[in-house]
């Protein structure tokens, strides 16, 4: 097992990655102070890691709450549908809720969480790689509205993550990819060792070796912890972490929520972020061929929906949560392996990469 730290002051917390983690009680009796438990997760990892993770807890006054498996569920009504058996079971502030599932879930617990009788403590126990990397470290918790992605939500950290990487064996290949995107954004925000990393060992990190993804998933939480560090509350360097993302929500917002998976929305949505950078002269036509093709490689797609044109990404974009002042901001490589926030995009620009 390999820790990490989130460095946020008194609210500071491990994030724990290694195999078997689920199956080990004193991973959670070192973490969870409340005797009360209550495991929130979905109908499609419930059969598969449930038990395991109850008989881990066997210790606490420990109970478990299933929802829909979906992103068209991470709504108010999942939200409310919470709470009322929190309310009903006379769960008290002293209970701690556990996330156990992909980002879906662990958003939806976390926000939950930041709200059930004014706050109570949570661990997330994300399983999906798009959440191991990404989602499950930071506190970001939301969710969605039917006029735009994670509108609704709040700022509140986990207690701990613990990241049992054998559940990644039992993820479909689409959400391993999916997954694999947010790895990939983290090389082109701000570390181009690590990107070039991902091209050379891509045969085996598409196979599942354990040393590989342990050390994947290593380096993006530490990337991400650092990020959190510095700017918990998205006031500056954390919006970096959004590369791909301005036009990725469009996409997931327009299609239908889980249509395109969030993974592939930001897949494609960085490899327009980078025909910008392009068109500007930030990087060069092989730096951009390069991005497309690895995204590509790893099984995601690189192409925005046909049915979508500009103005149906500007409808949406035009609430991303970076805008200011009614000026979209987006994040954009400004060289191979660095990205920066720009807010003098024009609309010009924007229909020469979306209307091409
Ligand atoms: P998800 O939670 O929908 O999980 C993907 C699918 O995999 C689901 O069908 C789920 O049931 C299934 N699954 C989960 N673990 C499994 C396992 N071990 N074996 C088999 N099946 C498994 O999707 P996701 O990609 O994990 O998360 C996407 C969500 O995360 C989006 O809502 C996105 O907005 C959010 N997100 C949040 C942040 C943040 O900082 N809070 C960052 C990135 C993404
Ligand atoms: N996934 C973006 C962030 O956590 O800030």
């Amino acid at each position: 097992m390999t820790q990490l730290t989130v460095d946020l002051g008194a609210r500071s917390y491990p994030i724990r990655i290694g195999s078997g983690l689920i199956n080990k009680a004193e991973e959670f009796t070192s973490i969870i102070k409340t005797k009360r438990v209550v495991v929130i997760t979905n109908d499609t990892v419930k059969p598969i890691y449930l038990d395991t993770l109850l008989t881990s807890l066997a210790d606490f006054d420990v109970s478990a709450f299933s929802l829909p498996d979906g992103e068209q569920y991470k709504t108010l009504d999942s939200f409310e549908k919470v709470n009322a058996y929190l309310l009903e079971n006379n769960c008290g502030r002293d209970t701690t809720l556990v996330a156990l599932g992909g980002g879906v879930i662990g958003d939806l617990v976390g926000f939950v969480a930041a709200c059930y009788q004014r706050g109570v403590p949570f661990v997330q126990v994300p399983t999906t790689l798009l959440s191991q990397v990404d989602s499950s470290v930071g506190g970001k918790t939301a969710v969605n509205h039917p006029l735009g992605k994670n509108m609704i939500g709040a700022f509140k950290q986990p207690e701990a993550v613990v990241i049992d990487v054998d559940t990644l064996n039992t993820l479909p290949a689409r959400e391993f990819a999916a997954g694999i995107s947010e790895v990939l954004k983290y090389g082109l925000i701000c570390d181009k060792a690590f990107w070039k990393s991902l091209i050379e060992n891509q045969q085996q990190i598409k196979a599942l070796e354990q040393s590989f993804l342990i050390d994947i998933i290593y380096k993006c939480c530490a990337i991400k912890a650092d990020v959190v560090a510095q700017d918990e509350q998205e006031r500056g360097v954390r919006a970096l972490l959004n590369l791909g993302h301005t036009f990725g929500h469009a996409i997931e917002a327009e299609m239908g929520y889980g249509v395109w998976l969030h993974g592939e929305a930001v897949a494609t949505g960085m490899v327009l972020a980078a025909k910008t950078s392009l068109n500007r002269g930030y990087i060069s036509q092989a730096d951009y061929d390069e991005i497309k093709q690895t995204i590509a490689a790893y099984d995601l797609p690189v192409d925005k929906p046909e049915e979508m044109d500009c103005s149906a990404f500007i409808k949406h974009m035009m609430r991303d949560k970076k805008v200011q002042n009614n000026v979209m901001r987006f994040i954009l490589p400004s060289e191979l392996g660095q990205s920066q926030l720009y807010a003098d995009v024009t609309q010009q620009e924007l229909e020469q990469v979306l209307d091409a």
